[in-house]
């Protein structure tokens, strides 16, 4: 989309902009040595952890870790798009935009998603049509019967069947006169090899995912007897985005305000089945685990987010990957566990409505649920046991903000281990340290991940450095692919503008994470004191740990050699193994040689 906007355009606003003016409009600033800090508009606080820094025009929160430029605060803040930003800038600051060629191409653009919708309304229609009216679906409605789903929860969400056949909606749709290639770009046909075009649903039960605005932007499939695969979805398109797409929110959305809460389960029957019971405050991630863009949504709504889990480890695992994501964003999750074996659907079948919410009501915070686990997993009996309890735990409790909140959870665990509150607090403290980039143990006992993010910090540090890191083609050989991506970015920054400039960076990259990444690296006050220094170590380990894998696989390989009896390549494998030993001390002893100098 930038393109619409030229380049020189977008320099000029960000030139003119200041990025303090700005968002005081939303927020109140107040100067804190070199940044501005307040109260984050994008989660609760009581302490500031929001900064703004003028001078690199950027954003971060330390609490939720939402950062970025200019641009991005206007798109979190208003829901805009990039343009949209952009051009309410301009017109503030009283920069001239070439009009007719944007609007051209946004509404272009437009038009095109409401044919996307069309097609998706249509074929919703055709297959609900089928479901409710037609002898075709016969089977399908015998199957939603057999499942408990009554008509009115077939007509609240729509559901639909497809017939087991390989053009009913191609046929329907064509008879329309809807282009077919619009029809294959939201993925309800697919392209055959030679020529032509087949559906993509046959002979299943179709759930269309419909957003709030009541637009139908993808479907689900499921196949009425045991056959594979059990589900199938649409693609993403320019309407649907998986990440952002929760299912039956329109449904929902009312209820989840009222009610102030929001259930959240996993699949479709599981919310159908819930509605069926009249418990209609649910949305469905649809087999993901919850992200960020989910919980920005439902936080229109309500701040109360239920999880509900299958006891089993899938469970736990969709748990701890949505602990970061939930605790992030300072909501209060918490999470309901369902007896080992049940999913929502078949629990609630079993237990009805009133079962179903003793188990929700039984909900429990989230980190109380990891810390639970936590435990579960060590003998809580024995000294090791213990150790381990609070080195697993003391992360946990570090992702808790509050602080009040987080000695309650200090106070409980300490109790349960029977160890004075200190011992965790101290611990904690430590792992807060070593949160920081800088640790104390040196950059030689550091993971690969931090010294590679240690290393992009430094890049955006001074432009000495990053003469230094593309001399070394040090960044090729990052193994975080993540911030092997980043990396590159800045040297190709670096080489064109000659600068590193964090805010430009922003806007080339795509993904949240990397963009948060970028403004924290570059707000976060730390004072590196000898750069050089930390600069040769952190490539040293680095190629240290190349070697370390090096001789891991040669390991390997010797082993195949002398299993096949073959002497003459295991001599040679050995040989070079002992290359690498040498290297390998080498680099340890550039360690100490300047550690120690
Ligand atoms: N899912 C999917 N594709 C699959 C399997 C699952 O998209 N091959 C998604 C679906 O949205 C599904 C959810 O993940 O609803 C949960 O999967 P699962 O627990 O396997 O299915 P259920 O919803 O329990 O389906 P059912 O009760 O009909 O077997
Ligand atoms: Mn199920």
């Amino acid at each position: 989309m930038a393109d619409y906007i030229p380049d020189d355009k977008l320099e000029e606003i960000k030139d003119r902009v200041s990025i303090v003016e700005v968002i005081s409009d939303y927020v109140s600033l107040k100067k804190a040595g070199k940044n501005y800090k307040g109260l984050c508009p994008f989660h609760s606080e009581k302490t500031p952890s929001f900064m703004v820094n003028e001078e690199k025009q950027i954003f971060h929160c330390f609490g939720c870790n939402t950062g970025g430029n200019v641009f991005n605060f206007l798109m979190k803040m208003d829901r805009l798009s990039f343009p949209e930003a952009a051009r309410g800038l301009a017109r503030r600051y009283g920069i001239d935009l070439p009009k007719i060629k944007i609007s051209e191409a946004d509404k272009r653009e437009t038009l095109k998603r409401e044919w996307l919708f069309e097609l998706n309304e249509l074929a919703a229609s055709y297959y609900h049509n089928l479901l409710i009216n037609e002898k075709e679906g016969k089977e399908a409605r015998e199957y939603l019967r057999q499942r408990g789903i009554g008509n009115d929860v077939i007509i609240d969400h729509r559901l639909g069947y497809a017939q087991n056949s390989w053009d009913g909606l191609l046929k329907f749709l064509s008879k329309k006169g809807a282009s077919l290639s619009r029809v294959s770009e939201v993925g309800l046909i697919i392209p055959k090899k030679a020529q032509g075009f087949y559906d993509r649903f046959r002979g299943r039960m179709i759930f269309p995912i419909i957003n709030i605005h009541g637009k139908v932007i993808g479907f689900g499939g499921r196949v009425l007897d045991n056959s594979l695969p059990k589900y199938l979805n649409s693609p993403e398109s320019s309407i649907y985005n998986k990440s952002n797409s929760l299912y039956g929110l329109k449904v929902a959305k009312d209820f989840i305000r009222s009610e102030d809460k929001v259930i959240v389960v996993e699949g479709y029957f599981d919310l159908l089945s819930l509605n069926q019971y009249g418990i209609k405050n649910v949305a469905a991630t649809l087999g993901t685990s919850l992200t960020t863009g989910h919980i920005r949504i439902l936080r229109r709504y309500t701040n109360n987010i239920i999880t509900v889990f299958d006891a089993d480890e899938a469970g736990k695992k969709a748990a701890a990957r949505s602990l970061d994501v939930l605790l992030k964003h300072g909501t209060s999750p918490k999470i309901a566990v369902l007896p080992s074996g049940f999913d929502p659907d078949s629990f609630v079948r079993k237990v009805g409505e009133k079962g179903f919410k003793e188990i929700i009501a039984g909900s429990i915070p989230l980190i109380e649920f990891a810390i639970n686990e936590v435990i579960k997993k060590h003998d809580i009996s024995s000294v090791e046991g213990k150790v381990k309890i609070i080195e697993d735990v003391t992360p946990i409790l570090s992702m808790i903000e509050n602080k009040i909140e987080r000695d309650i959870y200090i106070q409980r665990v300490s109790n349960r281990l029977g160890i004075k509150e200190d011992t965790i607090v101290s611990q904690f403290r430590k792992t807060k340290k070593t949160g920081g980039i800088l640790q104390e143990k040196g950059i030689q006992s550091m993971d690969e991940d931090i010294v590679e993010k240690l290393l992009l910090k430094l890049m955006l540090l001074s432009n000495e450095v990053v003469h230094k890191i593309q001399e070394e083609a040090i960044i090729e050989e990052f193994v975080n692919k993540q911030y092997k991506e980043i990396g590159l970015l800045l040297l190709e920054e670096f080489n064109r503008q000659g600068r590193i400039d964090s805010g430009r960076v922003i806007n080339c990259l795509e993904d949240e994470s990397s963009k948060s990444l970028i403004s924290q690296l570059s707000i976060e006050k730390e004072s590196i004191e000898d750069v050089q220094k930390i600069l040769k170590d952190c490539i040293n380990k680095i190629r240290m740990h190349k070697v370390d894998e090096e001789i891991k696989i040669l390991d390997i390989k010797i082993k195949e050699a002398e299993d096949k009896k073959d002497e003459v390549l295991q001599r040679e494998f050995l040989v070079s193994r002992q290359e690498l030993k040498n290297k390998q001390i080498n680099y340890r002893q550039a360690f100490s040689r300047h550690n120690n100098a």
